[in-house]
């Protein structure tokens, strides 16, 4: 780190994404993508939106898009905001309703881009700790904060609750912002979309990543009362107003229209996740309950890490996470039927020590 960092980037520890080796081909099982491909249209629509427009900055609104993913969700467009993939919003969600000095909540296991918008943006934090059993502990989430945040399902446990409970924590925190990341809730889970209208201080945030296997365009979008959306806007129009690009837009457009194709590969990826859990579960490993694209497992008597070193040496990249109570378990994404087939292959044929279990 040279004198020419400023005082802010010298005191960060940013997020590290899931590993993308190049070094062979490996069975990528670590970043909770979808193993489908996208829908033809949107592969259409993007060849389309390649043209001379180009040229042309894209509409800094997005209009289409909103409008899309406001029918799709029985909302208005104002009740809509896009952006460069869900991570993007997340960080303009934390500028726009979480103040420095004023601490949040969030579940002392979760997502990890929370702490480090948090530390990026002075947000004093309260993590509170999840069940034994890595459920959400609806209760713990009130008295004196000033903003909440946490996915549901939850990640990367995979746990969900009901929106019965979502809706109970939005009723204890009337006077600050709560903000649900429902990244996964595709796959299984309970959506809050629903209790938008009742709660002005609800903000849901969606991507197209996972369910519509388009991680790599980068479009996600937060949905909630209209005064929330102008408060983002706020901030993205303070950093860059051209957030997506007209491919990302037209892409994005064509994905929330093509509901048929994507509620097929959904249900694929939930039947062979059913699968791939009975059989773990035979071979003795622990499972937690998943609602998502990815399950996060504990095996009897192999330690993680050494579990995680040896499924990358047979080709298998899943992820691991040293840290306190999950460095025992690995969290493994869903993939499609022969991926997950050579991973259980992989798994009962690994050679596992006997011994007591890992602490
Ligand atoms: C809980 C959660 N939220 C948000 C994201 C970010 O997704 P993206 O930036 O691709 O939309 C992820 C990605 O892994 C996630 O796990």
């Amino acid at each position: 780190m040279s004198n020419y960092w400023s005082k802010i980037a010298r005191n960060l520890d940013p997020y590290v994404p899931g590993e993308q080796p190049k070094d062979r081909q490996y069975i990528k099982l670590n970043t909770n993508e979808n193993p489908y491909p996208p829908s033809a249209q949107v592969i259409s629509a993007i060849h389309s939106a390649t043209n001379e427009d180009l040229k042309l900055y894209p509409d800094p609104n997005g209009e289409a898009l909103r409008r899309a993913i406001a029918s799709r969700f029985e909302l208005s467009a104002d009740q809509v905001f896009l952006g460069n993939g869900s991570d993007e919003v997340l960080a303009f969600t934390f500028l726009a309703f979480f103040d420095p000095g004023r601490s949040i909540l969030f579940p002392d296991i979760t997502y990890s881009f929370y702490p480090v918008y948090a530390n990026l943006f002075h947000i004093p934090y309260r993590c509170v700790p999840l069940n034994e059993d890595f459920t959400l502990p609806v209760s713990e989430f009130r008295g004196d904060n000033h903003g909440v945040i946490f996915p549901n399902p939850n990640a990367p446990t995979g746990n969900a609750i009901a929106a019965q409970a979502v809706e109970e924590i939005l009723r204890h925190n009337q006077e600050h912002v709560v903000v649900i990341d429902e990244a996964y809730i595709a796959f299984g889970g309970e959506s809050a979309v629903p209790l938008i209208r009742r709660y002005p201080n609800l903000l849901v945030i969606h991507t197209l990543s996972k369910s519509h296997s388009l991680a790599g365009l980068r479009v996600g979008f937060a949905m909630g009362d209209p005064e929330l959306i102008r408060a983002l806007e706020t901030i993205k129009n303070s950093v860059n107003s051209y957030t997506l690009d007209r491919l990302a837009l037209a892409g994005a457009e064509a994905a929330i229209k093509d509901t048929a194709y994507y509620q097929g590969t959904k249900i694929k990826i939930m039947r062979t996740r059913a699968h791939v859990v009975s059989e773990l579960e035979k071979m003795g490993f622990t499972v937690i309950p998943s609602q998502a694209n990815f399950i996060f497992i504990r095996h009897p008597v192999q330690d993680a890490a050494e579990l995680f070193r040896q499924l990358k040496e047979h080709g298998i990249l899943v992820r691991y996470f040293p840290k306190p109570r999950i460095d025992q378990f690995l969290r493994v994404s869903i993939g499609n039927d022969a991926e997950m087939a050579a991973f259980l292959r992989t798994v009962s044929g690994l050679s596992i020590p006997y011994g007591p279990a890992p602490h």
